[in-house]
């Protein structure tokens, strides 16, 4: 990891490489649940998911290329913020958001019938953590009447009650350790890691705020 974090670091959690790995293989469970679906919405939590978020598209074109059923995807933004330091604060907010109306689809007319074509969402978050994020952000998609949703979570912390259930693909469940790196960040410190690591209590004291 760059020399300037060398104290920073107590140890490489995951290395790039299995996250690359473990990526290839969700994107194939994804290419599997949406094989009835065209087009879709891949929905980028920024700003931790937009790493996962790159590799995983990169991993469904590829995967698609080579088995010949191309799952094309339009990808939109929003941006939730809610930690400070290591700690989930009561204010969660919505900083941006892209547009989500394609969702709820076209009317369209066949014999002077109607129907609606709704689309397919895949939420793409860096970590579930407490949950409360993708609970929030689970109510707002909602609104806009998908015809499917379902989450992606690179990390989801393995805690007694909940989490896991509101993440269709885990990248890996892992234990209460706050951890940064592959645009995971403490106090937007460390996204720049490759790999996802431990940061030290001198990282931590370092950067607080
Ligand atoms: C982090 C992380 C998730 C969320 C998970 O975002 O990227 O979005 O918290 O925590 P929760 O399950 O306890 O709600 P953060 O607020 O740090 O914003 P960031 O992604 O821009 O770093
Ligand atoms: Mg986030
Ligand atoms: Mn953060």
């Amino acid at each position: 990891y760059p020399e300037h974090y060398h104290e920073d670091i107590e140890s490489v959690y995951i290395p790039h490489g299995i996250i690359m790995n473990r990526v290839e293989r969700l994107a194939g469970y994804i290419m599997d649940d949406f094989a009835d679906n065209n087009n879709i919405m891949v929905l980028c939590v920024l700003k931790g998911g937009y790493k996962f978020c790159a590799d995983l598209v990169e991993f469904i074109k590829v995967l698609g290329r080579n088995s010949n059923k191309y799952l094309e995807t339009r990808v939109e933004f929003i941006r939730l913020k809610s930690y400070l330091n290591d700690q989930s604060t009561e204010e969660l907010q919505i900083i941006g958001s892209g547009d989500l109306s394609f969702l709820r689809g076209r009317l369209l007319m066949f014999f002077s019938l109607f129907f609606t074509c709704t689309k397919s969402v895949l939420i793409v978050e860096a970590i579930v953590d407490t949950g409360k994020t993708m609970k929030a952000l689970l109510k707002h998609v909602e609104t806009f009447e998908p015809k499917m949703v379902k989450v992606a979570g690179l990390l989801v912390k393995r805690v007694p009650n909940m989490a896991e259930s509101l993440t269709d693909y885990v990248g890996f469940e892992i234990p209460n350790h706050f951890v940064v790196g592959y645009a995971l960040d403490y106090n937007e410190y460390f996204r720049d890691l490759n790999h996802l690591c431990v940061i030290s209590k001198t990282g931590k004291m370092k950067y607080k705020v």
